[in-house]
């Protein structure tokens, strides 16, 4: 059995699936805080089986230790964690107590269960402002705001724990740009307020919630001017985690892989997949530069590739389609 922490979550809930159609039984950590409980029924059909949840927090040590007790887990992939940039610059503490220190309590429990095999969500955000594209993994790692340095630290302490006790299995995966969502439109990305990413900003211009998309700057280095990105689908960002996972239980040791296409689109690319699969303009405005982008950032996937045979094979137009349906789902009441 897989514990996934963070489960309920946008990740976290693609990768039960992909889990649950390899045959790997699941159970859901989850504290609610940006997720909604009504989504493991939706993953229950999706996966189906019925999904184990439990409300909990990652730094309650007790109740991990109750879990790891009465359940046979034997590895747990960890996406739980706060995730929004601008808010662990004014919130920092909040940040390294809920992604670091989160972090240490999971894997003290693990290891006082004897639990060794854990996958980490890290992030391309680790490679700061990147001399140059694409970036392999062996590229030096910077922080530009707190929640990188969080992933910065968990990181380290991977490294420190892997060479403390070599016996434990440690994937850090370096996620690229999330997007898209499963085909069924039952689950999918349902950020609350605001949203600061692109792809559902833009699904909300579709959708009619905003008038226009800014587009933080046209002065880059890039070939139209834009922020050019590695958007991956999420469905093979899941896939990801399978072959992590299949990767430790073959080799063990410390793996880290950057998840990743390995092509960068702009965002006016993306605003032209989009109008492509919801079949209308989407509104824009050029705005001045977001304080803290960078022009261009893609993966160097070839390590992903030959270590674990994957590799993302989902293209941008799917990418756009399956998120326009996520959209008009939650625009219907129907998911989120
Ligand atoms: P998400 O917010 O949708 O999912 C995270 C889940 O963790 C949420 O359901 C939340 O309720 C839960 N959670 C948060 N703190 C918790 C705690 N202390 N105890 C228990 N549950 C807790 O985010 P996501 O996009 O699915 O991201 C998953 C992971 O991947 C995060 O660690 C994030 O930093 C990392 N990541 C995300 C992206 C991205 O663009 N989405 C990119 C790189 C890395
Ligand atoms: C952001 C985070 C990064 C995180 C990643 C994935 C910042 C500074 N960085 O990266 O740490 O790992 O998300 O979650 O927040 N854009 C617009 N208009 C918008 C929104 C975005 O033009 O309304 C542009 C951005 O300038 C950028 C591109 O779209 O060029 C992608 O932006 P976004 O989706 O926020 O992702 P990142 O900036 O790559």
């Amino acid at each position: 059995m897989i514990l996934v922490t963070g489960g309920a979550g946008y990740i976290g809930s693609h990768t039960c699936v992909a889990l649950a159609q390899a045959g790997h039984e699941i159970i859901v950590l989850d504290n609610l805080c940006n997720s909604r409980a009504d989504v493991v029924g939706r993953l229950s059909r999706l996966c189906g089986q019925e999904v184990r949840f439990v409300q909990g927090d990652i730094r309650d040590g007790p109740m991990l230790d109750k879990l790891f007790a009465t359940h046979p887990i034997s590895a747990v992939l960890h996406f739980a964690g706060l995730k929004a940039v601008g808010e662990s610059v004014n919130e920092p503490l909040a940040y390294y107590d809920n992604n670091v220190n989160g972090a240490v309590q999971l894997l003290d429990a693990m290891r006082r269960a004897r639990i060794k095999t854990f996958v980490f969500s890290s992030s391309a955000t680790v490679y700061g402002d990147p001399a140059s594209v694409p970036i392999s993994e062996d590229f030096p790692r910077a922080a530009t705001s707190p929640y990188g340095r969080s992933k910065l630290m968990v990181e380290d302490i991977l490294a420190d724990v892997a060479h403390a006790e070599p016996e434990w299995r440690i994937a850090r995966l370096r996620y690229f740009n999330p997007v898209g969502a499963h085909e069924s439109g039952l689950i999918g990305e349902n950020p609350q307020g605001v949203p600061n990413n692109l792809m559902p900003y833009v699904a909300q211009v579709a959708s009619g919630q905003r008038e226009y998309l800014n587009v933080w700057g046209n002065d880059y280095p890039t070939p139209d001017g834009t922020g050019v990105r590695d958007y991956i689908h999420v469905v093979d960002l899941a896939e990801g985690h399978l072959a992590a996972l299949d990767y430790l239980h073959r080799q063990g040791g410390l793996l880290t892989v950057n998840l990743g296409t390995g092509r960068g689109f702009s965002v006016l690319d993306m605003v032209g997949a989009f109008e492509r699969a919801c079949g209308q303009a989407i509104a824009y405005k050029i705005a001045a530069r977001r304080p803290g982008d960078i022009a261009a950032c893609w993966a160097d996937p070839s390590r992903a590739q030959e270590l674990l045979g994957w590799q993302a094979k989902r293209g941008l137009d799917q990418m756009c389609v399956d998120a326009w349906r996520w959209q008009q789902s939650i625009s219907r009441g129907g998911g989120g």
